[in-house]
């Protein structure tokens, strides 16, 4: 039986496009370090892309990297790092921004649906022992987009709480290692969602959307563009093959592929998702919003355990709720399957 691949879009293989984009860039020699061609030209494309004449890139080698040496950046020691719960800097990068952060401390704001809420937060900011040394001051402010259950900001959200975060004198970072599935799915300009909604530091996904362990740094603030000079060296992200990340990266940004293949995902899950609600079984629903790749699903426990034999791969998060990624990588037939045989699983028959 073929299995259908709902794990992660961490799964999926690599584009195409990116891998030719490799091979091309695997001709001749070529200045080590970044100081090449194909390194000068992403910096000309992220210029375009974003719309920003100044906008400096650092390709790192994964999420975690462009995270930690970001916020890293951009707060002192002393500095906490706010963040909704659920954010993956806080639950699940082994404390990396606090290692690269000099001990920065991670500081969680809630807010339904896994993003923060700009009251909270603006009571968490006015709560503050400003210049009280027993207390971790915050310094930056880290939104995820899309969120790390699949749910996005809309850019006036992401201005507000950077207005916010900016009147206190906080940076603001965005993690976005899915920014793509996001800018798809609210159909702006990147920019948009943001230097011009007051971002300062972006980490920009691409391997989970169809790069080979390429990810960059798009920094718009130049005090921590000029800090991560020496941060990215000291941390071993001054790859000596660099041109082969800025090639990716470069391909992964022109021609808008970056938004088709995050388009195509997000178009497989909302497909995925109508399948689900249309098998109508009892116990069944989905735990979450949707508005990317990722859908949450609450099930009875026999379905769930169930899933693995009927050839679906997917993360189980409770007894009874599994999460559900899909990819650039997705095909139309794997969602028709994966819904024929959530019914079986479920006991709902054939879909
Ligand atoms: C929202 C988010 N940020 C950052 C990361 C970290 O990426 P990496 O696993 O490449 O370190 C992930 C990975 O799953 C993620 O989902």
């Amino acid at each position: 039986m073929r299995v259908i691949e709902l794990r992660s879009d961490n799964a999926a293989g690599v584009a195409p496009e990116i891998l030719t984009a490799v091979q091309a860039a695997n001709t001749g020699s070529a200045l080590a370090y970044g100081g090449d061609e194909l390194t000068a030209r992403l910096h000309e494309v992220v210029r375009e892309v974003f719309e920003h004449p100044t906008v400096r890139v650092f390709p790192v080698t994964s999420g975690t990297a462009a995270n930690s040496l970001s916020i890293s950046a951009a707060t002192p020691p002393w500095g906490a790092v706010l963040c909704h719960p659920s954010a993956h800097i806080i639950t699940s990068e082994g404390g990396a921004t606090s290692l690269f952060g000099g001990g920065a401390v991670m500081q969680g704001v809630d807010g339904d649906h896994a993003l923060i809420d700009p009251s909270r937060l603006r009571s968490t900011l006015e709560s503050v022992r400003w210049g009280d040394p027993h207390e971790s001051q915050p310094s930056v402010l880290s939104l995820t987009v899309p969120s790390d259950v699949g749910t996005l900001y809309r850019k006036e959200q992401i201005a507000e709480l950077s207005a916010i975060a900016h009147e206190h004198g906080l940076r603001v970072h965005l993690d976005g290692a899915r920014l793509a599935n996001g800018v798809a799915a609210l159909g702006c300009a990147p920019a948009d969602a943001t230097w011009r909604a007051g971002v300062d530091v972006v980490s920009l996904g691409a391997t989970k959307n169809g790069a080979l362990s390429a990810e960059a740094i798009v920094v718009f603030d130049e005090t921590i563009a000029d800090e991560l000079v020496y941060r990215t060296k000291r941390s071993g992200h001054v790859t000596s093959k660099m041109r082969f990340q800025s090639a990716q990266v470069t391909a992964y940004l022109t021609d808008g592929l970056w938004l088709r293949l995050a388009a195509h995902a997000n178009r497989r899950m909302a497909e995925l998702t109508a399948g689900l609600r249309g098998l109508e079984a009892p116990g069944v629903r989905l735990l979450e919003r949707v508005d990317v790749n990722m859908a949450f699903v609450e099930l009875p426990a026999p379905a769930a355990d169930a899933l693995p034999e009927v050839g679906i791969l997917c993360y189980r998060m409770s007894p009874t709720s599994v999460r559900l990624v899909t990819s650039w990588q997705t095909t139309a037939d794997d969602v028709q399957q994966a819904v024929a045989r959530f019914g079986e699983a479920v006991g709902a028959g054939p879909a």
